[in-house]
């Protein structure tokens, strides 16, 4: 495994991997790798020959006030984890490669990025496509791999990715769930015991929603209702949003009759988690 620093040297490794004919896997990450990390990775793996990982805690995304400085970083780590998990290269730009100067190029993603977590994280998408669109462009892959527990970021990529014709394919893996059902990320670790054990009521409430639909429930302010009653038995919690969005435009919706993403967002003390599922109502739970 080849551990890359500078884009130059990216583009010169992977452009004679693409030369060989080799298919190129790319799986962004800012680095804090646990297990659904690991799953993309293994999913990169059964699909493409040649796996990029990127690590890079990307700055415009990170609003003031938000965790950018104490997010967790040890490359170290990271790359071991890569290496034993089969990945060919990881690409760990500083941030002055991938930033040399404040961008005056952003990518913005209309309709899609102002609700939900947009809402309260004012700029955080921005920043993110703005990443993406930097990464692909330097990593050019054939597939990139992300998770639908960032459900709203990958509808928002794979949206950039088809306005801007960018010539990549993008594939969604499914949310990694401790045993318990808590979705792993990489701000669990700020949990003490206590907001640990409370932030099992996302998963609590989105199950409720999942039951309460499997009954016939298809009234969105009823489940909504239904969830932030299962959230408010923890007085630690309080919601951000608990939304039931169509899973296309993420446009709120009154009652199930289609594809929906059910999402939820709270602060767990001075933690934000989110957490979602998609139902449809073809296809079986997906939780
Ligand atoms: P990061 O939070 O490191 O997540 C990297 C990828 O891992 C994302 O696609 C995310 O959806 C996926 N992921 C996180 N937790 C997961 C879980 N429990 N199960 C499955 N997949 C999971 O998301 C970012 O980084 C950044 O915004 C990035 C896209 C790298 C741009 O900076």
């Amino acid at each position: 495994m080849q551990l890359i620093k500078t884009i130059d040297e990216a583009r010169r490794v992977i452009g004679q991997v693409r030369y060989d004919g080799r298919k190129v896997a790319l799986v962004p990450t800012m680095g804090a790798l646990h297990a659904g990390h690991m799953s993309l990775i293994q999913a990169a793996g059964q699909a493409c020959d040649f796996i990029v990982v990127t690590i890079f805690v990307n700055p415009t995304q990170f609003g003031a006030g938000e965790d950018l400085g104490k997010y967790p970083r040890d490359l170290e780590r990271a790359s071991e984890m890569c290496r034993l998990a089969g990945v060919d290269v990881v690409f760990a730009p500083d941030p002055d490669q991938m930033y040399p100067d404040e961008p005056m190029t952003w990518v913005n993603v209309e309709g899609l990025t102002e609700g939900l977590c947009g809402e309260s994280r004012q700029g955080h998408f921005r920043g993110v496509t703005t990443v993406c669109a930097k990464l692909f462009n330097i990593i050019r892959a054939d597939i990139a791999f992300f998770g639908q527990k960032d459900a709203q970021q990958v509808i928002v990529i794979d949206r950039m990715v088809a306005d801007l014709n960018i010539p990549l394919k993008i594939v969604v893996c499914p949310t990694v769930r401790q045993p318990d059902g808590l979705a792993i990320s990489s701000r669990n670790q700020y949990l003490s015991p206590e907001e640990r054990k409370d932030a099992l009521l996302l998963y609590a409430a989105l199950q409720e929603c999942r039951r309460m639909i499997d009954g016939g429930c298809r009234s969105c302010p009823e489940l909504i209702g239904a969830m932030q009653k299962v959230l408010g038995q923890s007085p630690r919690i309080v919601p951000d949003y608990v939304s039931i969005v169509d899973a296309e435009n993420l446009k709120n919706i009154e009652t199930i009759d289609q594809t929906a993403l059910v999402a939820v967002a709270v602060m767990v003390g001075a933690t934000r988690l989110i957490d979602n599922i998609i139902v449809d109502l073809n296809k079986p739970d997906d939780i």
